[in-house]
């Protein structure tokens, strides 16, 4: 693996799988790896689990973890090839990409959808400039399309905790009262279409996820009748692609309570965090034996270890 920024970059998922496992059993087994090898965390955005979780990450590899929030503690970026920069940007991502990678050994950026503009988000514009410029291997964060690290965790939690050979998991869209970006949804098919699952997704009429990520993929808009038999129920909100960036307003039923998953009563309960409780999610599911939100948060660790570690040993 060269970056990690998407599942397809992946050579071989088992065996990343079977790393992340080994990290979680010996997770200080690696130490002697990442001595006095450096990695820079950018953030264009919020984050608590993806800056802490890949910090413990490298840090248990021994290696030394510089951060940094561009938005408020750096130069303002200019992404344009060939702009004259006499207005408000003060720094052109080549400059920025080329002198970080000379500090650091891995860098990772997180870099969220702007909603405004779906083809230059799902072109990752911000991401896709970065890498062009940086000359070590790049770790997304989150990007504009994709949580991969989330994914890997996500992943990791249901293989852990699946009773079946071939589990049923369900997408299901959530309420939200903000605009949020479709990223994690978009990465959590990606990575269940490269798994030994069963997936459907559930959404309202007009919530319907990228195809170029959800083809082949059934989606019921009942959310009752997909949430049937399901043993993994996967909740998130995302607003629309189809009128992008747009969040529905009469969607209040679509909150995931205990009533819901009585239809499907030894299902596990999944969600990323941060959670708008009691609106995407009630707080008797999110505080339910079948909820494993801090398994997830957990594995976090393990996921970014086991791609820190791969990437280290492939430079
Ligand atoms: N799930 C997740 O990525 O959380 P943060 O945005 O807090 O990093």
């Amino acid at each position: 693996m060269k970056n990690f920024t998407s599942a397809k970059d992946i050579d071989d998922l088992p065996l990343l799988l079977d790393l992340a496992k080994e990290v979680k059993r010996n997770p200080f087994g690696y130490k002697k790896t990442g001595e006095n090898k450096t990695i820079g965390l950018l953030f264009f955005n919020p984050s608590l689990r993806t800056r802490l979780s890949t910090q413990k990450a490298a840090h248990n590899l021994g290696m030394h973890c510089m951060v940094m929030n561009l938005n408020n503690e750096g130069w303002s970026i200019e992404l344009e090839d060939g702009a004259i920069m006499n207005h408000t940007s003060q720094e052109h991502i080549k400059d920025a990409a080329g002198v970080v990678s000379q500090y650091c050994d891995i860098l990772a950026i997180r870099t969220f959808a702007s909603l405004q503009d779906r083809h230059a988000d799902y072109s990752e514009k911000v991401l896709s400039r970065f890498m062009k410029y940086v000359t070590v291997p790049v770790v997304s964060l989150e990007s504009a399309t994709l949580h991969p690290l989330q994914s890997f965790a996500d992943l990791i939690t249901i293989e852990e905790k699946k009773v079946t050979a071939k589990p049923r998991v369900v997408l299901s869209w959530a309420p939200h009262p903000r605009a949020l970006p479709q990223a994690v949804a978009n990465s959590f098919v990606q990575w269940m279409k490269m798994a030994d699952v069963e997936l459907c997704i559930t959404n309202p009429i007009g919530f319907d996820l990228s195809p170029e990520f959800a083809a082949g993929v059934p989606v019921i808009h009942e959310q009752d009748l997909a949430l049937e038999g399901a043993d993994f129920v996967y909740a998130k909100n995302w607003s629309s692609y189809e009128n992008y960036g747009t969040i529905g307003t009469d969607h209040a039923d679509w909150m995931i309570t205990s009533e819901k998953m009585k239809r499907t009563p030894l299902a596990k309960f999944m969600h990323c965090l941060p959670v708008r409780r009691n609106v995407e999610i009630a707080d008797e599911v999110l505080d339910s034996d079948a909820s494993l939100i801090l398994t997830q948060a957990q594995n976090r660790t393990f996921a970014a270890q086991a791609v820190l570690l791969n990437l280290l040993r492939n430079a």
